[in-house]
Order: C-alpha cells, then structure tokens, then sequence
C-alpha cells in the first residue's frame, strides 16, 4: 500500500476541503490518501481519505499565542501532520532539534508525523546534499519512537518550482534515508518523495527503490489533478 499525501499549504476553504472528500470517495484505490490542511480546515469528515495539518507546536500548552498543540490537532479527529515542512524551516526557523520535539509530541498525541527533510539549492551546489539528508534524519527523527512515523525527501529547491531530481538521484536520497532509518531500528518507515509531484510523473517517482509513496503540493488542491495522481499508483 502506497501512502498519497496532499500539502494545501495556506489554500482552500472548508468548502474546497468538504468538495475534495466528495471527489475522492468513490474512487478505486488501495492507497492511503491523507489530505493535510490548514488548521481551521480540521474537524470537516474526511470519509475514506485521512485529515492531517502542516504543523504542530513543540509544547503541550500554555503561553504560545498562535500556537496549535498535538493534542488540540488530535482532539478534531486529525491522524497525521507535516513537520518540518522546508517552509517551516525557512520561514519560521524550525531546526532539526525542533523538529524533532514536534515530531515527539506529535507521536505523544496518537498521531503521526510526516517528517520532512531535504537539501537547499546552497547545500546541493555546496555538495552536501547527502550530509543535510542524513543529519536530518537522525536529528529530527525521536529515537525509539512509541509510535508510527513517515519520513519525507523534499529536495528544498525543486519544491513549487516545476523542478524534479532525476530518479538517479531521488534512488540516491532514499537509500540514504532507509539506512539510517535501518541504523535507528526504524527499517519499515515510508519515505515519501515530494516537491513537484503531478500526474504525468507520479508512477514514474514511485517505481524508484524506497519511494514509498508521494507528498503533493500544488497538484493536490483540485480534485483533476489530484485523483490521476492517485490512480496512476498502484
Ligand atoms: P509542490 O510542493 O508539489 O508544489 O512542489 C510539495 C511540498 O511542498 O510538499
């Protein structure tokens, strides 16, 4: 079973949410299909497809005006959530270390966490690209985590950009990923493949050793676009 997940970053409505569920039930799939939205999208019945946010807090509760706890995401009947998102990191300074705190509160509350990691075009120019995708993995990933968790390779310059890495490297990336996955005891991870994902490249990615499965960011907010992705995964 392949894991499809939607990133609608700050886009749609309740409404758009609501028409997408519709969009996505009767079709024929045997994959895990996981829409993450924007928090006030939380609590609207995902029917056979799973609800998830882009982001939680690393704290429990308390004085962080703006925040959104685990516990709060969980409480909306929410199963997963994106940290570490690369506009996460750039925007608001998430770290490894943070990520991983987010990552631990995530799992705390009974859900899972889609772990994001990824080099920057700096890095990848810099040749560091296998060092950041490593030190990301171990550093953000909880050790011995009391819960399920799914890693994401986003190449941070391919994301929104039209641009994609050859499978070549994408095949590099996740057997890198997998074997620190397998060196933290952690061997039965999905790692997803995202950042430009669409419909005429999707079986393609996914034919790669170690893709596991796919997160989606523009291609995931209309249903056209979204549901070939889908079915062109088996
Ligand atoms: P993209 O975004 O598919 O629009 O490149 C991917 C992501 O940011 O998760």
């Amino acid at each position: 079973m392949k894991i499809i997940a939607g990133n609608w970053k700050m886009n749609g409505s309740r409404d758009a949410l609501v028409n997408m569920v519709r969009a996505l039930q009767d079709i024929d799939t045997s994959n895990t299909v996981i829409l993450c939205v924007p928090y006030t999208m939380l609590g609207v019945d995902g029917g056979n497809v799973y609800i998830g946010a882009q982001d939680a807090s690393a704290h429990d509760k308390g004085a962080y005006t703006g925040e959104v706890s685990a516990d709060m995401i969980a409480d909306t009947g929410a199963r997963y959530v994106i940290v570490g998102h690369s506009e996460c990191r750039a925007y608001h300074n998430d770290t490894n270390d943070t990520v991983r705190q987010k990552a631990a509160a995530v799992i705390a509350a009974g859900m899972v966490p889609i772990i994001c990691v990824g080099e920057t075009m700096d890095e990848k120019q810099a040749g560091k690209t296998m060092e950041v995708i490593e030190s990301g993995v171990r550093e953000s990933v909880p050790s011995d985590p009391d819960g399920d968790v799914i890693i994401a390779y986003e190449p941070r310059w391919a994301i929104g950009a039209g641009l994609t890495p050859t499978n070549a490297e994408i095949a590099t990336a996740h057997k890198l990923i997998a074997d620190t996955l397998d060196s933290m005891g952690l061997s039965n991870t999905p790692i997803l493949y995202g950042a430009s994902v669409k419909a005429s490249n999707a079986a393609d990615i996914m034919s790669v050793p170690n893709v596991g499965g796919v997160l989606v960011g523009g291609a995931s907010l209309k249903p056209d676009d979204l549901i070939p992705i889908i079915t062109s995964i088996k």
